[in-house]
């Protein structure tokens, strides 16, 4: 997504195109492996629950203003603000989202380079032939050199895409993976409902217990929520700049949001079942995917092939979505620090590999250190709480406040919707109204419990 500046840039062609390119982003790591993750730390049902009343409450809405900002302005995060409000601290908005990026952009190449791992593993035959337990197995794997090469080997994949500036190419080859990644899972969860364990799955997954909700159930939930849906640190209001006038926001958010919690929750019926089938610990934490996936794969007839196609997709849906977090940081890079392309490119992703080592190196050799926030002495954890659940809130909560509170209402509620009926109208009242009176006061709310 070159050419910032540019008032002449590339829309998206059609209705569909506009809103497969957001679910693309949207799709990823986030559903299929932090969900099922943080769901099994946090308790299942009381954790779901709650990360669905965020999605409707604070999601939409947030969303929403993403879309709005990037659609009125047509630029990316620092642009946007600037446009709107030159002169004033907002422009520093872009340092939380770059500063947060590179953050998430570490640790999920590390959750990524799993994937390829168990790609390569299932491929060569050795992912159902194992004699290790899988739990063996996973430290066996993430206590050597392999997590770091693949690491590795995935960011420099991201810098080949944006250091050419072609990501369009990717987003188009996404919007046809993102429907078959659906497809199999949905073959996956009808698998997993079949398993003797599959009651019991969906109980810790739908029965919620309010019993466990504490403030760290509720940030997490919150947490959940933003990561998952891309939000926080302008992403998606870097893809709405390239919605047409005619973009209906209201609408592209509340379908990307439903579609993105949908395939969330189809992962959960597709983890849990097996999970207590296969009496696997539920909060075995960012391993948990990996060691049920591999078992549910091996019980199937040509499990190997299935676990092939499930990895590799897994690692095209992770490609997608660090290439938009990459695609902020080098747009601010050049804007704001005046950088080409080339250098703003092997700057981010050199700072990507030093911090994903160590990232990938929490799971064996780095010593315990203590670190704020989490009660794990564990880099990884450490970035993934730290953004997820602080850096993109806050981004949430400056966005709602930037678009409810500072911008003009009649500019907001026309980029919302240009529409005229009734439930247009209700729709951009309640978006508007959360952005005021809802979003902010609760974000701070959960995030003064928490201290
Ligand atoms: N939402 C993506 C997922 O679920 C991850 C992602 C892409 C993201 N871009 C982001 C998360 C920006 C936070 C911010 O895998």
């Amino acid at each position: 997504m070159k050419n910032q500046q540019n008032p002449s840039r590339a829309v998206f062609a059609t209705r569909i195109g506009a809103i497969a390119t957001t679910v693309g982003s949207a799709v990823g790591l986030g559903n299929i492996w932090r969900f099922p993750y943080e769901a099994g730390i946090h308790g299942g049902g009381a954790f779901l629950l709650l990360y669905i009343a965020f999605i409707i409450i604070l999601g939409i809405p947030v969303l929403s203003a993403e879309f709005a900002l990037g659609k009125i302005t047509h630029k990316g995060v620092s642009g946007a603000f600037r446009t709107l409000r030159p002169g004033t601290p907002w422009r520093h908005f872009g340092i939380i989202a770059v500063i947060c990026g590179i953050m998430i952009l570490s640790f999920y190449s590390v959750v990524a380079g799993w994937t390829l791992e168990y790609t390569y593993e299932a491929a060569v035959g050795s992912l159902s032939d194992n004699e290790m337990s899988l739990h063996t197995a996973f430290d066996d794997f993430t206590s050597g050199w392999r997590p770091i090469m693949w690491t590795l080997l995935f960011l420099a994949l991201n810098y080949t895409v944006i250091s050419r500036g072609v990501q369009k190419g990717i987003e188009r080859f996404s919007n046809i993976l993102t429907p078959i990644l659906f497809l199999l899972i949905i073959a996956f969860c009808i698998n997993s409902l079949m398993l003797p364990g599959a009651e019991e799955g969906l109980k810790f997954l739908f029965s919620p217990d309010f019993s466990k909700i504490t403030p760290q159930v509720v940030i997490g939930a919150l947490g959940q929520a933003f990561f998952s849906l891309s939000l926080g640190m302008g992403t998606m209001l870097t893809y709405a700049s390239y919605f047409n006038e005619r973009t209906q926001v209201a609408r592209n958010a509340t379908i990307t949001a439903a579609l993105d919690t949908l395939i969330a929750i189809m992962a959960g019926v597709l983890i849990f079942p097996a999970v207590f089938t296969f009496s696997i610990e539920p909060a075995e934490g960012p391993r948990l995917v990996f060691e049920v996936l591999p078992v549910v794969f091996s019980k199937l007839p040509g499990g190997d092939i299935w676990g092939v196609l499930f990895f590799f997709m897994l690692f095209l849906a992770s490609l997608t979505s660090t290439i938009s977090m990459c695609e902020i940081i080098v747009a601010w890079l050049i804007e704001e620090r005046k950088m080409r392309r080339s250098q703003a490119s092997i700057l981010t992703i050199a700072i990507a590999m030093l911090l994903g080592i160590l990232c990938a190196l929490s799971f064996s050799i780095l010593p315990g250190i203590r670190l704020p926030f989490i009660g794990e002495p564990n880099v990884f954890r450490w970035f993934d709480y730290t953004s997820s659940n602080i850096l993109l809130p806050l981004g949430g909560l400056l966005i709602s406040v930037f678009t409810g509170w500072i911008l003009d209402r009649r500019i907001v509620a026309h980029a919302l919707t240009d529409r005229n009926s009734r439930r247009a109208h209700l729709a951009c009242r309640l978006i508007i109204f959360s952005l005021r009176w809802v979003a902010p006061p609760m974000i701070a709310i959960i995030f003064i419990l928490n201290l």
